[in-house]
């Protein structure tokens, strides 16, 4: 089959089922294509708990999936690689966080939206790269914040707040390795990227920012520092414009392992259904709610 045809029955399919497709800016090109709403993780979040489809095929990662199950428990959610996985959710345990909550009784948890959903169970509040400093200034009080497990997003935070943020060492590969070295002309970049990295860009932001960035005026040539996936999105939206990766690497094999082929085959036998079971759902839903309040 080639693509056209695969994506026609994909969203013949999608109509059938009474579903919608969403996609992260880091899927391949011919995902991003069909999706009924590309965005990023506050975006989706956002999509995924106002939609009234039945079914969510989430073209994403494990963790988008399980967010849009706590926010829409009545949806079929479905996600068509059972193993797109997300290596920074993996960096802390609940037996972690736990223990982490014993040796700072007083620190309030944020938790970035790239957890699993007992992680966001245990926590106070849930954000984004979109939301994050606004979850820190939304907490009352003035006590230290126990952010996890992006230590990069949590030391970014911290450059802007008078708040003692406590940082858990976890992170995405993919920005973490990106080298100051690498990036001496970099203008835009995700927060997930180390501060060595982010001192040297104009603009710090999720992608859903960067990609408003990139439609300044006065931006005519971009070298981008996050996952590659957002080219397709920047090229089309700005074709005069150009854009160049500040590294090849940047290359999210999770996000990619999602094929037209996956999709296709996950509507057709509906799986693989995503559902949090209530006990977990229900405390995560609270730190996920907080968060959505503040947008
Ligand atoms: P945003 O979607 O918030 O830009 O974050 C990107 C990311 O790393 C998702 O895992």
């Amino acid at each position: 089959m080639d693509k056209k045809e695969i994506q026609g029955k994909i969203r013949k399919l999608l109509a059938e089922k009474k579903a919608i497709l969403l996609a992260h800016y880091y899927q391949r090109e011919e995902v991003q294509e069909i999706a009924d709403y590309l965005g990023d993780s506050l975006g989706l979040s956002i999509e995924a708990a106002k939609t009234d489809a039945a079914v969510i095929v989430f073209a994403g990662v494990h963790f988008m999936a399980e967010s849009a199950s706590i926010l829409a428990p009545e949806k079929t959610v479905l996600l068509p690689r059972a193993d797109a996985g997300c290596p920074l959710a993996d960096t802390i345990t609940v037996e972690q966080l736990l223990a982490a909550k014993g040796r700072y009784p007083d620190a309030t948890v944020v938790t970035y939206i790239n957890s699993s959903a007992e992680i966001k169970a245990h926590s106070d509040i849930c954000c984004t790269s979109a939301n994050a400093l606004k979850a820190v200034q939304y907490l009352p009080g003035e006590g230290p914040v126990l952010m996890v497990p992006d230590g990069n997003l949590a030391r970014y935070v911290a450059k802007q707040t008078k708040r003692t943020i406590i940082p858990w060492e976890g992170f995405c590969p993919i920005h973490h390795h990106l080298t100051a070295a690498q990036v001496s002309r970099a203008k835009a970049a995700h927060p997930e990227c180390t501060l060595a990295v982010l001192a040297l860009a104009d603009f710090v932001g999720s992608t859903t920012a960067m990609l408003g960035y990139a439609g300044e005026p006065w931006v005519r040539k971009l070298i981008v520092g996050t996952e590659m996936g957002i080219r397709c999105q920047l090229q089309s939206r700005y074709p005069e414009k150009i854009f160049i990766p500040a590294s090849e690497e940047m290359r999210c094999e999770d996000m990619k392992r999602t094929t037209l082929t996956d999709i296709l085959a996950s509507l057709t036998e509906m799986r693989h259904v995503v559902k949090v079971p209530e006990a977990v759902r229900m405390p995560a839903k609270r730190s996920l709610d907080r968060m959505l309040e503040l947008s």
